[in-house]
């Protein structure tokens, strides 16, 4: 029965930590997915949500199903960290909130329901994105563009080229931006180069898609979200997929949210059914314990405050591990310049390696990093960065 199926390729990101896994090399390092780990090398479990899991064990009476849509207090404490109070109040009556499987069950929900309910023809991407875009987007069926961002020659932004792209998307099509921390090349846009694009979504009436998977590993909570609240602010129609994975280090819990903005709130109830169409034939309702945790986490303002200081803790190690990547490949001597490294924001990299280098990192160091050249600054740690470097000035 299963002789027609072919073997499908290997994920780009995931099947990396596979092969990882698999090597016997002691010493190998693992710089392709995005995880954060601390000094000792650990994915640690941060001790705001710790005390969190103690209460939410100690008061939970039931394991019933939660709503389709998840809790409205989950909704509520998500909108307003995402868009902060005042944005978040203003929107009321036209944002919609849903719990959901991580941020990438949040992107899925939002595809589904701009495929079977829109009339985008095509959802727009940057180039580069997040590999995994092109298969949820893909996955209902959307067509699948492509806007100009990043200049590859001089690893940065290619901010005209970016402006023409958005200038030339036809109405109602949709335009997936990354909110902060951009993945996979760690350059982001400016406050003001943000409200330059909520002007263009408004004037060429596209729809404006905020990916929004690292807030506060960039520059902080509020100055991450600018992406978010500008759009928002702006009035226009937008979607917002949230994720808890990275910032409170909730990956395996799966806990997302998915924010949708209508520019008219006569339509919200309709948006809303339609969304739980989609949540209902995928997984149902979503799970309840991540949820849970951020919660409790976001009603409490003690919590709130430690959870600040453990996110500021890990911004600033990756903000400390960049200069010292940097400064290590210098000291051995590496001739190429890696400075640009120290102005890209949140875990990702692209250092410019290539394919070639990417493969000979993995096979001749056990040093993991993806084919596209990111790299995982959060990987790097003071007893790895030595063959790191060593490792990079070899395949260079
Ligand atoms: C990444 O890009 O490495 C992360 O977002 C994890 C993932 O699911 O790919």
């Amino acid at each position: 029965y299963f002789d027609t199926v072919s073997l499908a390729p290997a994920d780009p990101i995931l099947s990396l930590t596979e092969a990882f896994k698999a090597d016997k090399n002691p010493e190998k390092i693992n710089l392709s997915v995005g995880v954060f780990v601390d000094q000792s090398g650990v994915t640690p479990i941060l001790e705001t949500v710790k005390e969190a899991e103690r209460r939410i064990l100690e008061a939970s009476t039931s394991k019933s199903y939660l709503p389709m849509t998840g809790t409205p207090a989950y909704a509520s404490l998500t909108q307003k960290l995402c868009f902060g109070e005042e944005i978040a109040e203003s929107l009321q009556g036209k944002v919609t909130s849903l719990q959901t499987p991580g941020g990438t069950g949040a992107l899925r929900v939002a595809a589904d329901f701009i495929a079977k309910n829109t009339s985008a023809q095509t959802i727009w991407l940057s180039n580069p994105t997040w590999a995994n875009h092109k298969g949820i987007f893909g996955a209902p069926g959307l067509k699948l563009g492509t806007y100009d961002y990043f200049d590859s020659a001089n690893l940065s932004l290619d901010y005209d080229a970016f402006l023409k792209s958005l200038e030339s998307i036809p109405a109602g099509d949709v335009v997936v931006l990354h909110g902060c921390c951009h993945n996979p090349t760690g350059v982001d846009l400016t406050p003001e180069q943000w409200e330059d694009v909520a002007k263009i979504a408004a004037a060429k009436k596209w729809i404006p898609l905020v990916d929004f998977a690292y807030q506060g590993f960039g520059d902080g909570i509020v100055e991450d979200a600018a992406a978010a609240r500008i759009v928002a602010k702006a009035g226009l129609p937008a979607f917002v997929c949230q994720s808890f994975s990275k910032n409170l280090g909730l990956y395996q819990d799966r806990v997302g949210a998915l924010h949708v903005i209508t520019d008219d709130a006569s339509n919200l109830a309709n948006v809303v059914s339609q969304l739980k169409i989609s949540v209902r034939v995928n997984y149902s309702n979503p799970p309840a314990h991540g949820g849970a945790i951020v919660t409790t986490i976001l009603s409490d303002e003690k919590l709130t405050e430690q959870w600040h200081a453990e996110l500021k803790a890990m911004r600033d190690r990756i903000a400390s591990v960049r200069t010292q990547f940097v400064d290590a490949l210098k000291a051995a001597g590496v001739e190429k310049d890696f400075t640009f490294l120290t102005q890209q924001k949140g875990m990702f990299s692209f250092t410019g390696l290539g394919k070639e280098q990417a493969t000979a990192l993995r096979e001749e160091h056990s040093v993991y990093i993806v084919d596209s050249g990111r790299i995982n600054v959060a990987g790097i740690t003071d007893s790895n960065i030595d063959r790191v470097v060593a490792a990079i000035k070899a395949v260079l």
